[in-house]
């Protein structure tokens, strides 16, 4: 089952528990923590027990922790002396927060400053001793540095698989025909279990310290994870702190935040630096600073009450595939599209998934019917990612891949070397000639506002619009009489039409839909050619001196141009009124921005988007859609968001709109 199944059936249990407390069993695994050991280790015994953390899955719930931590807390300053002032919380409570890794629970031991066993979390209690295993990562020091060491300590942390090793290995399983593992978390612990330490050696994993479990100046006997007392310091980021000063790895994203609001802000962002980290984290963890606050707020059965764990939305999900459709692309592609019985994961609603090709569905083995794990993760498209065999009904059905098109009944082709199956008919199909004017007005093509996928349909289906040209000579009696029309949309839309005639030679080749030629490709063949004509007349050779343009590129590109169909609705555009100034700048020319990547966020007032990327891109910028350490500059609109946390997370030079205006006048 899926971490968010699991999470959501344990929280189940607590409440029926809590319910029926006559019914709890000391077995259950709300009294316990993780698998039981297996036999062919050693057992180790944790003293304190390795403790869980109870989750929060929303702002309410955090909001609910901190509510009942500073009651707690007030009880104990009620009782106010001189022993406990110190606990006293200030205005605001100070909390430690840092990512939850998502890996394994380990416990490493050390005496005299000499790695002596380590073990993993086991069921809390009694662990599996792998200190074989533990000597072979290299963040686990073997001996500690500096001094003030205590002769016993006793090191808690996770270890876990980066991304990029976990790639790595599993396309070497692969290509040796070796299973490869589900997701790093399982490659992690596959790799920490193993009796051969040898075989530990080989995987690439990574340890980093998040408390101390015991140490040997520790005074108290409450059995938590962390002691204040001796040489150690007060606080769990100055033990952390401590801990990297002896030689160990600990987040590089620890902070400290006053009060829970801070908490939040600290959430959202490292939940928009994610998908930029090199390692799988599945929440933030917040702990309360100070060790006198801590102890005093103590235990539950299976976690501390002074830390949490917000959640991040799951990324994967289970749920049921119901269907499969087949839906035909702009060239004609065949996409199988997967009807999901409605689930919520990566923060949104998700009841389509792309199945991509008939090699994806026959690598899934997937039937409909089928039990899947669906995955979406940031703002990722949603895919399946797996079938859950065990859960096959009786009444599963294969999936058949058709022979004709569903739109135009054309026979379908297989391209050799391609895995896509397409049909053949071009804008003689009705589902491509629709895909092709949603392309064509869309944004960053012709940018004609109001022209809806809705609208295009129902223009193609009822034969108003056959191909492009047409778009340019619709009438306000054919807009009004549509469905949902009313005289003011349709002369709304006929402006925008008629406003999207003035364009620019980048946006015209985009808007062509020419196979394999994006945004950057159009950009570059139109600053290499700076004409129509010229770019109409190139050959192949000349075609591929452009840059990022190869042979397949050049082949679709002279393909197009000497397609006589294609030609004349070019010309009728032109008829059209459809124009765009020269291009000036030849390619040689340096433009000030040249080489920069910009990122634009929030609403822009003085300006629209489009407008903005516009006037960039003519100072030679590339302006992207996200935000990573190679981007030069972020134009903050208002309500910015992750994208504004994130460049101010990497160090990226960020300005307001005011500035922004600003400096463009002084750019010019
Ligand atoms: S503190 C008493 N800090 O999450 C508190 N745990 O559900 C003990 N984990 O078993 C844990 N990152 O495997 C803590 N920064 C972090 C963590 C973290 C990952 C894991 C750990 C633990 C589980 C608790």
């Amino acid at each position: 089952i899926s971490d968010s199944e699991y999470d959501r059936l344990l929280r189940r249990l607590q409440e029926l528990e809590q319910q029926y407390p006559q019914l709890l069993d000391p077995n259950s695994p709300t009294q316990r923590v993780g698998a039981p050991p297996l036999p062919a280790f050693k057992q180790v015994h944790h003293e304190p027990p390795m403790l869980s953390l109870d989750n929060a899955f929303d702002n309410v719930e955090l909001q609910d922790f901190e509510r009942r931590v500073l009651e707690r807390l007030a009880d104990f300053n009620r009782g106010d002396n001189d022993a406990n002032a110190a606990a006293k919380p200030t205005s605001e409570l100070e909390y430690a927060c840092e990512p939850k890794l998502d890996g394994l629970a380990v416990s490493l031991l050390y005496r005299n400053g000499v790695f002596e066993r380590g073990a993993t979390r086991g069921d809390g209690e009694t662990g599996e001793d792998i200190t074989l295993n533990l000597r072979t990562i290299a963040t686990v020091p073997l001996c500690l540095t500096h001094d003030d060491i205590p002769p016993l300590l006793e090191v808690r942390g996770e270890v876990y698989m980066p991304l990029a090793g976990f790639k790595a290995m599993n396309e070497r399983a692969e290509a040796a025909g070796e299973k490869v593992f589900i997701n790093p978390r399982n490659a992690a612990a596959g790799s920490l279990r193993q009796l051969d330490s040898r075989v530990t050696a080989t995987r690439p994993l990574e340890f980093c310290a998040y408390s101390i479990g015991i140490s040997s100046d520790s005074s108290d006997g409450i059995g938590g994870d962390t002691k204040a007392s001796g040489v150690l310091p007060g606080t769990h980021v100055e033990t952390l702190k401590q801990l990297q000063h002896w030689g160990f790895l600990i987040s590089p994203l620890l902070e400290t935040a006053m009060g829970i609001n801070a908490c939040i802000t600290y959430y959202d962002k490292v939940n928009a630096l994610r998908a930029s980290l090199n390692y799988d984290i599945d929440g933030i963890v917040f702990k309360v600073n100070r060790f006198d606050q801590q102890h005093h707020l103590g235990f539950v059965a299976r976690a501390p009450r002074w830390a949490i764990a917000r959640k991040f939305p799951a990324e994967e999900a289970l749920t049921q595939l119901l269907d499969v459709e087949f839906q035909v692309g702009r060239t004609g592609a065949i996409t199988p599209v997967a009807r999901l019985q409605a689930v919520f994961v990566g923060g949104v609603t998700v009841s389509n998934a792309t199945l991509h090709n008939r090699d994806e569905i026959a690598r899934l083995g997937v039937m409909i019917g089928d039990t899947v794990m669906v995955q979406r993760a940031g703002d990722v498209i949603p895919k399946v990612a797996r079938v859950v065999l065990e859960k096959r009904p009786n009444t599963a059905r294969s999936i058949v891949f058709p022979e004709r098109c569903p739109a135009c009944d054309s026979l379908l082709q297989c391209i050799e070397g391609e895995a896509a199956v397409r049909c053949p008919a071009g804008l003689t199909c009705p589902a491509q000639r629709k895909q092709a004017i949603k392309h064509f007005v869309s944004r960053d093509a012709m940018d004609i506002d109001g022209f809806g996928d809705k609208l295009i349909d129902q223009l193609v289906d009822t034969a108003v619009i056959h191909t492009l040209p047409d778009i340019y000579h619709l009438q306000l009696s054919e807009l009004s009489a549509l469905e949902r029309m009313g005289e003011k949309s349709a002369n709304n839309l006929l402006r925008a039409i008629a406003l999207s005639k003035a364009t620019t030679l980048p946006r015209f080749l985009y808007a062509l839909g020419i196979r394999e030629v994006g945004k950057a490709t159009a950009r570059s063949l139109a600053q290499h050619f700076a004409s129509l004509e010229a770019l109409q007349n190139a050959d192949e050779e000349e075609l591929k001196t452009v840059a990022d343009v190869g042979p397949v590129v050049a082949g679709f590109v002279r393909q197009f141009f000497t397609n006589t169909e294609t030609l004349s609705v070019i010309a009728a555009l032109r008829d059209a009124g459809l124009s765009w100034p020269d291009i000036k700048a030849p390619e040689h020319t340096v433009l000030p921005l040249s080489g920069q990547t910009w990122v634009l966020t929030g609403t822009l007032h003085s300006m629209t988007r489009n407008e903005a990327k516009a006037q960039l891109e003519a100072l030679g910028a590339k302006v992207a859609g996200s935000v990573s350490a190679n981007t030069a500059q972020l134009v903050a609109g208002e309500k910015a968001g992750s994208k504004l946390a994130k460049a101010e997370a990497l160090q990226v030079p960020t300005m307001t709109e005011t500035e922004f205006v600003q400096w463009l006048t002084e750019a010019k």
